[in-house]
This record gives C-alpha cells, structure tokens and sequence, in this order.
C-alpha cells in the first residue's frame, strides 16, 4: 500500500497537524521524519483543543500507531511532559513510539541555541530555542547522542562524558557562561531512558514491515518547504530536510514507498522568526489577518508575521516537492478584506522576476494582483458549489497559476470544517 506525505508549502503553521489528524482517520500508522519539539501542530476537536510537538498528529486515534522516525531529534523531557499531558486528558498514548536512531537533545544543546542567537545580535535567526540546531550539529559532527545509546549505560556515560567536557569548553572560553555539572545531567538521562525504554523500536524495520503487510502510512512533515536546509531562505531556516525528499532519509524508506505528496499552503503566509519575507503585509491588515486568523506561535506563542499568498513560492515549493495533492487551509481567515493581494512575481535587485531566488533577500518585494473579497462568513461550509464565486475564483485562480487542482480546502479549526472539493479523488485516496 503506498504512503502519504503530508508536508508544509510555506514557512510553517500551514495547519499540518490539522490534516494529519483528519486523514489519520484512515491510516494505520502516522509517522514523523524530521524536526523536533520546534513543531506545534494544533488539533481542535468540538470544545477541545491539543498542541502536538514531538507526538504524532495521529495519536487522538487509539487505534493508529504513532512512530518518531530516526530523523526526528527527541528532547526527552519535553517528550515525556507531552505524553504525561496526553495521558492526564484521557488520550492513549500506548501506540507512540519512538526510533532508535533518533539523536537526543541534550540541556548543553538548548543552551547553545540560545547563546548562538545571543551572539549573533541583529542577524540571529530568531529560533524556538529548543535547542535542535546544535542537536543536528553534533548529529552531523557524529559526536551525537541516539535514543539507542541510552539503552546502554556504559556508552552513555562515555559519549555524554565526552560532549560535557567539549561543550563546557565552549561555555567557559567563547559564550563566556557557567559550565554543566555531568553527574546530574546523567542522572537525569537515566530516568528518562527508564520512562521511555517501552517505546524504544528499530523504527526502519517496524516501517518496513507495515509497508510490506500492506497497512496505511501517512508522514507528517514538520516546519515546511521554505525552512528547508537545502532549499529555504538560508540562512533563516531551520537544520533539518523538511521536503518531502526528507521523508526517505529521516524514515529509511525508498522513494518507490510514497505515492501522494499532500501539499499544505494557507490561503496566505505567515511566518515567525526572522528572514526574508517578500509579501509581508506591514500595515494594520497585517493586525487584522493575526487576529482572525489566531497567528502566534503553537511553540514560543510569538505573534507571526503575516502576508499575501505567494504564488512564485508556492510554485518552488510544489516543484520539489512534487506535490499531486494540494490542502489550502484557512481561507475562512480572508472573508472581512475587501481586496486580496496575491504575488505573481517579484522586484529582485532593480529587476522583475518570476521564480524564487536561490539567494532570497529582505529586501525582495511582491508584485501583486488584486483579487475582490468575498466578504461573507465561509467557516460553516461544506460544500464547493456554495461558496461565494469571489472566493471560487481565487482557488482557480491559485489552481491555473500552479496548474494543480485544490483536493481540500479547509475553512476552520476544527476537525470537520472542510470543503472536499475532489471528492473521488479523495475518498480514493483516504478510504
Ligand atoms: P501546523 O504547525 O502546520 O500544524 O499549524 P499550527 O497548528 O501551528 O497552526 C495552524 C493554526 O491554525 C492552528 O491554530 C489551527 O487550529 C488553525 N487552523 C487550521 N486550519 C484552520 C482553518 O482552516 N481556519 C482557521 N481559522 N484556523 C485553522
Ligand atoms: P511547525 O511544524 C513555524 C522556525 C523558527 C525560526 C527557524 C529556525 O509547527 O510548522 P529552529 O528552532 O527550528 O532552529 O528555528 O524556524 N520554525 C518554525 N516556524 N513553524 C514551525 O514548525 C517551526 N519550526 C521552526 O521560528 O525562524
Ligand atoms: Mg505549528
């Protein structure tokens, strides 16, 4: 049975984990593959509200596996604190799992994230501050520590022994700071190995055999296209692959496993953090949008830069992702405006261009057209045909630019307000 991925267009926040947890309905397992507690996917089932990081977007279904792929970076704690809570509101979490080969964060790396931002003054990334930077860092160094080598004290003891020694170095000599006590850090680890050593699994083979015994996986993405390592607004990224390429390196799985590429672009952008941003909106419509559109942060509740639809980024986006299946979310959030801007093309460096620059700066504007509103409530719709034909031909409009039709279209937080737009394609796909 080939997979699913579900994978973010823009900048993050698309509404990720409000799709996974629909279409988790139908899966046997959800399975993230890259990223970390930096996530926060929002679930909003009738009166009640979840903020996912670590878990799975699957998990308020008791019957779906939920797997924290190899790819993933696990901060224990935090990891341990969200099942805790999980669990203290009446959700089994007896079917999350986490992988083996998965690095773990450590205190040392939430601490250099926030001393690598310190020290890059103006030009810091604006990071969660969850430390996953310098896990990836020391996963890449291959001074790592995994999941796996809590599992044996001995090793642990060595490579943690080893990675205090080095980053108390740093603390001491360059950020100038207080160096970390070993023993208890240790002491701590070891009780989070215990918590969690029932979930511990070799994720790679657990994958492969339910691909093989024909059971429904869906990948949830983390962060998006445009935080890609690779291929976003670098530097102003996150470190992990968050295109759906990442799926086969963060989950050891073959490009041949995946079928559909489920795009997630809001029906404008946002962002939080610093960078490039060519459609930010810097007037009071910017206000506006965050306050219907209920913009800050599910991690750091940092209010998020808000903007008009970017169609050359989503374009780039689509592109290498190879999206087949596109989610608009949130177009209920543009029923007040009068007028909606949407980006054809840019002024980069005195010029006019069409594609998405591989060296995004700030100062690189939108070009626009200007779409009517629809001005009329959408949230409580189900059905494409009776939406405003305002609001009809901006998804059109959206669709010819991308020359990919709308599968779904989402026009609320909640778990049921959607418009299936293609229902055979889609009842294929998820039944
Ligand atoms: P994720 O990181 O991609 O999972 O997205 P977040 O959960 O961080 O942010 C999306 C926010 O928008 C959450 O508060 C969701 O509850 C909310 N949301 C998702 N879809 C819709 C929608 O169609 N309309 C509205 N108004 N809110 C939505
Ligand atoms: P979800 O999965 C939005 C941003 C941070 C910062 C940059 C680098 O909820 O969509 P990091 O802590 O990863 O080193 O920060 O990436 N960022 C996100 N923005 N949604 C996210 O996740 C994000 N995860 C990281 O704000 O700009
Ligand atoms: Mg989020």
């Amino acid at each position: 049975m080939p997979s699913n991925v579900i994978v973010g267009l823009q900048w993050g926040d698309e509404g990720k984990g409000k799709i996974t947890d629909l279409l988790a309905k139908n899966s046997d397992y959800v399975i993230r593959y890259q990223g970390g507690n930096n996530s926060g996917h929002s679930i909003h089932i009738r009166n009640r509200y979840f903020v996912l990081h670590l878990v799975p977007s699957g998990v308020i279904y008791s019957g779906v596996k939920c797997i924290i792929g190899p790819g993933v970076v696990i901060d224990p704690k935090s990891l341990i604190q969200e099942i805790q809570n999980l669990e203290s509101i009446g959700i089994n979490t007896s079917k999350v799992f986490i992988a083996k080969r998965a690095h773990i964060t450590m205190p040392y790396h939430r601490l250099l994230d926030k001393y690598q931002e310190e020290a890059l003054g103006d030009k810091s990334i604006g990071t969660t501050q969850k430390g996953i930077g310098p896990t990836y860092e020391d996963k890449i160094a291959r001074i790592g520590i995994r999941v796996l080598d809590l599992l044996n004290l001995e090793t642990f003891y060595k490579k943690l022994k080893y990675n205090i020694d080095l980053k108390n170095k740093l603390f001491i000599k360059i950020f100038k700071k207080k160096p970390l006590i070993f023993q208890s850090i240790y002491e701590e680890y070891i009780e989070y190995a215990k918590i969690l050593s029932d979930r511990i699994v070799d994720a790679v083979y657990e994958i492969h055999n339910a691909f093989h015994n024909k059971k429904k996986i869906l990948f949830e993405g983390a962060q998006a296209m445009l935080l890609d390592i690779n291929y976003g607004t670098y530097p102003y990224v996150t470190t992990s692959s968050t295109s759906t390429g990442g799926v086969c390196t963060g989950a050891g799985v073959p490009p041949h496993f995946l079928k559909n590429f489920i795009g997630i672009t809001k029906a404008y952008c946002t962002r939080v953090g610093f960078g490039p941003f060519p459609t930010e909106i810097k007037s009071e419509i910017c206000d506006g949008i965050r306050k219907k559109g209920n913009e800050y942060g599910a991690t750091t509740k940092r209010p998020r830069r808000c903007g008009w639809l970017d169609l050359i980024a989503l374009k780039y986006s689509c592109m290498i992702n190879g999206v087949n299946c596109l989610v608009i979310t949130k177009l209920d959030v543009l029923s007040e405006l009068d007028i909606i801007k949407i980006c054809v093309k840019y002024k980069y460096e005195n010029k006019i261009i069409k594609y998405f620059p591989s060296n995004m700066k700030q100062d690189v504007k939108g070009i626009y057209i200007d779409h009517p509103g629809w001005k009329q409530d959408i949230s409580h719709i189900h059905e494409y045909e009776d939406l405003p034909n305002n609001c009809k031909k901006y998804i059109k409009f959206i669709e010819d630019y991308l020359k990919l039709e709308v599968l779904l279209i989402s026009v609320g937080s909640e778990r049921n307000q959607n418009i299936i737009k293609n229902k055979s394609i889609f009842f294929r796909i998820f039944t």
